[in-house]
């Protein structure tokens, strides 16, 4: 295969072209997967969260943090319906918090801004869950430090398992044929290290890095068997918002959305993704042949607008992870499933409740005049002040709109769906359930609220952009 040069983020850095030369002792540069912690048989699991050094690039290691390694943390699988004991210990010199992103489970456990871990203490919520199969994440949330603590490493994979993905003919070997994939740019200074220093405009359009991490690796190849293979992607990006495709324009069946599998497999040749978002496709390598994935390279600035151009693969765009098939590896799913059993009904009752959301940024002469940089409804995040109180069982209609740019809208404690955007049907990668949605103009959203959550453990809602959301695009509310 040819190498195509992509470029990354501002346009200077050219990266993915390492893998080649990054061969150490002969053995293939593989792309190694997160450990997989499985609590469905003891339903128990703990974390420590960790300072470590991590080699990315050259020979300079950064100072990092992780969760039991030196740089993010395990992927634990969970049964989909059952209570789980959760132990975390803060190892580090500095509070925390853990939230559990697309777990729909009450206030009192979601560990968000109101439930910090400081250092030296251990947290043990026991986690009540209760939904379909699902990819989802845990990642700092902690007050004002969100990005620069998911930056150093506070971030894992969620896995919620109902037992039947082998019925339903889906690829379930991890690290074979299952693999997890944590999508995240950060930025490195000319010896190699990580580094975190948000400038002024980083923090007003959120930080883009000059390099993509796989699973935290640089320049990476998966090895996969010649047949069809399931990708469970994140974008654990602060702030970039990817286009995802296949750099030689072959299908990719998407099978779930954020928060569970569709009803079957929809191809699509690119597939948006933005921060907090997940995606779960099939790919078929039984062609045999060399292939990557890519990313559009999407612009995001009250500047320059915006907005997805997509189009058809190669996009104008970088590489984010390359694939070669590894013939000595047993093939075990060959034919895409047709019926993958999801469940999307969506929810036919009227709204009791119907609320505005205006996602507002400030700039320039109206921040002179005191806005605030970043708000919901002109209102900054405050810890003390409850945006919304939402009644228990009821179903609520939000309409989102975000100013200047394209923000990444996530509610915590439910799980909605997209009823419509900018006043046309939800593009068909936003068709199924889901917990974040890129907010491109507006968003009318559908949720129903099962979960509790008191005062002083409400839920959040916020952008995903992490600047934005530590600036103060974010809100809270009561259900009871
Ligand atoms: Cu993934 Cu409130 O966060
Ligand atoms: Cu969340
Ligand atoms: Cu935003």
């Amino acid at each position: 295969m040819k190498r195509r040069k992509f470029l990354l983020g501002t346009g200077a850095a050219v990266i993915g072209l390492g893998a080649g030369r990054g061969r150490a002792a002969g053995r293939p540069n593989r792309l190694v997967m997160p450990p997989l912690l499985d609590t469905t048989m003891n339903s128990a699991f703990e974390l420590s969260a960790q300072a470590g050094q991590t080699n990315f690039l050259r020979q300079s290691n950064s100072d990092t943090w992780g969760f039991n390694q030196p740089f993010l943390g395990p992927t634990i699988r969970m049964r989909s319906t059952g209570e789980v004991q959760a132990v975390i210990t803060n190892r580090l010199r500095e509070e925390i918090s853990v939230h559990w992103h697309g777990l729909v489970i009450p206030g009192s456990v979601d560990g968000g801004p109101h439930q910090p871990v400081s250092a030296g203490d251990t947290w043990r919520p026991v986690l009540p869950i209760n939904q379909p199969s699902c990819t989802a994440w845990y990642h700092s949330h902690q007050h004002r430090q969100t990005a620069a603590q998911v930056q150093q490493g506070l971030a894992g994979v969620l896995q919620l398992d109902d037992g039947r993905d082998g019925e339903r003919g889906l690829p379930v070997r991890y690290g074979v044929d299952d693999l997890t994939l944590v999508l995240q740019d950060r930025r490195f200074d000319q010896n190699g290290r990580m580094r975190y220093r948000p400038s002024m405009h980083d923090n007003m359009v959120g930080f883009i890095g000059d390099h993509m991490l796989v699973n935290g690796q640089i320049g990476r190849t998966a090895a996969v068997p010649a047949g069809i293979v399931r990708l469970r992607l994140l974008n654990g990006c602060n702030a970039r918002i990817l286009n995802l495709a296949m750099s030689d324009g072959r299908p990719m069946h998407q099978i779930a959305t954020d928060s569970g599998l569709l009803p079957t497999p929809q191809a699509r040749t690119t597939l948006p993704l933005s921060p907090g978002e997940r995606a779960e496709v099939l790919v078929d390598f039984s062609d045999g042949n060399e292939t990557a994935l890519v990313s559009e390279n999407v612009e995001n600035t009250p500047m320059m607008g915006g907005g997805l151009t997509g189009g058809q693969p190669p996009l104008n765009g970088f590489e984010v992870l390359r694939f070669a098939v590894d013939v000595t590896q047993e093939v075990g799913v060959t034919m895409l499933p047709d019926d993958l059993g999801g469940e999307f009904a969506g929810i036919d009752e009227q709204p009791a409740v119907h609320r505005q959301v205006s996602l507002d940024m400030t700039m320039g002469m109206m921040r002179m005049f005191g806005g605030d940089r970043f708000s919901i409804n002109n209102q900054a995040f405050e810890m003390d002040h409850m945006n919304y109180e939402v009644k228990l069982g009821a179903v609520e209609e939000w309409t989102v709109t975000g100013a200047m740019m394209m923000h990444p809208f996530h509610v915590h404690g439910t799980i909605f769906q997209v009823v419509s955007e900018n006043g046309g049907p939800p593009q068909p990668h936003n068709r199924g359930w889901k917990d974040t949605a890129l907010i491109d103009g507006e968003a009318v959203i559908r949720m129903r609220f099962e979960r509790e959550a008191p005062p002083d453990r409400p839920f959040m809602f916020h952008c995903h952009i992490l600047e934005h959301e530590d600036g103060g695009m974010m809100g809270q509310f009561t259900v009871s």
